[in-house]
């Protein structure tokens, strides 16, 4: 029997966490072991003081080619809909914690990003790729429609007529065009890939850890609020904010009226 946690590797350095899909035999393919791995490594890596941004990438040539099409469909449908739904929790579950983590979270995809890939994708709060990775909404080419949030993920990030293209077409696009539409923040040769994660990761390294959760949370909900409410709910986000970090945000400005010491346009105060 498979060991999961075999399927899930992480290594922390210099305040990044970098987290790996771990079957590249599979190209990575998310099967049910790999769920259950997954959440325990995100629990286990969440509240660590040593750990201020986490990178989710996959070893091998592939970020994740999506579900387990034999483990995570076929061998779980055989217990009826309850294998069905249990391993859909355990999959939805660790991309929802991803979704809200405490920590800021980088999508580094290194190749091949399927399907259920999108989940994960989308949970992360930034995206760099590969020129050489290929991203598809492949369902359409083995007959079911894009679930588990897929869809979900193409409209959120894509114009209409890109995702419906998208999702109809079942088309593998590269990573240039991937950042064209707006699925990653860039692309870029894999070569150079670590390195930018790395400079971005650091950067986020700099900022106040409570404002970065705030703001991460802000952005991913107030899309669906009307202007009043979304007004209503920064003013009470920051107030929680204030509540937990009291001082962060009077040293940022101390440091700026005070000691004239940096400049809050140009970059973040010191630490
Ligand atoms: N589920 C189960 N096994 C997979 C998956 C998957 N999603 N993807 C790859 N594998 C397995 C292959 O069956 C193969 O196993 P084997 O060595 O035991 O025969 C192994 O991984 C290597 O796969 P290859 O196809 O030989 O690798 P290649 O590099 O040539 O191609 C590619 C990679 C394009 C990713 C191809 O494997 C593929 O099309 N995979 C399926 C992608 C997909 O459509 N995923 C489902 C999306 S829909 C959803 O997630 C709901």
């Amino acid at each position: 029997m498979a060991n999961d946690h075999d399927t899930v590797v992480y290594e922390v350095s210099n305040g990044i966490a970098w987290l790996k899909f771990n079957r590249p035999e599979k190209r990575n393919a998310m099967s049910p072991a790999l769920n259950r791995a997954m959440m325990e490594a995100l629990d286990a890596l969440e509240f660590r003081d040593d750990v201020g941004v986490l990178v989710l990438t996959g070893e091998g040539t592939s970020w994740t080619a999506g579900m387990d099409l034999k483990e995570y469909f076929r061998e779980t449908e055989k217990d009826g809909l309850k294998g069905v739904r249990k391993s859909q929790r355990e999959s939805y579950g660790w991309w929802r914690r991803l979704r809200w983590y405490q920590k800021p979270t980088i999508a580094m995809v290194n190749g091949w990003c399927f399907g259920g890939g999108y989940g994960p994708l989308f949970a992360c709060d930034l995206a760099f790729c590969a020129d050489e990775a290929k991203f598809g909404l492949s369902e359409i080419n083995w007959g079911i429609l894009p679930g588990g949030g897929a869809t979900k993920v193409a409209v959120e990030l894509l114009p209409f007529r890109k995702a419906m293209y998208h999702a109809m077409l079942g088309e593998p696009i590269d990573g240039k065009t991937a950042a064209e539409w707006g699925l990653v923040n860039e692309s870029m040769p894999l070569a150079a890939l670590k390195d930018r994660v790395t400079a971005v990761a650091q950067t986020l390294l700099q900022k106040n850890p409570v404002a970065l959760k705030a703001t991460k949370d802000a952005v991913r909900r107030v899309g669906v609020m009307t202007y009043d409410e979304a007004e209503d709910y920064l003013v009470r986000a920051q107030e929680a904010a204030n509540s937990y970090d009291n001082e962060g945000r009077k040293e940022g400005i101390r440091q700026f009226i005070d000691e004239k010491s940096y400049k809050p346009g140009l970059g973040a105060y010191d630490k």
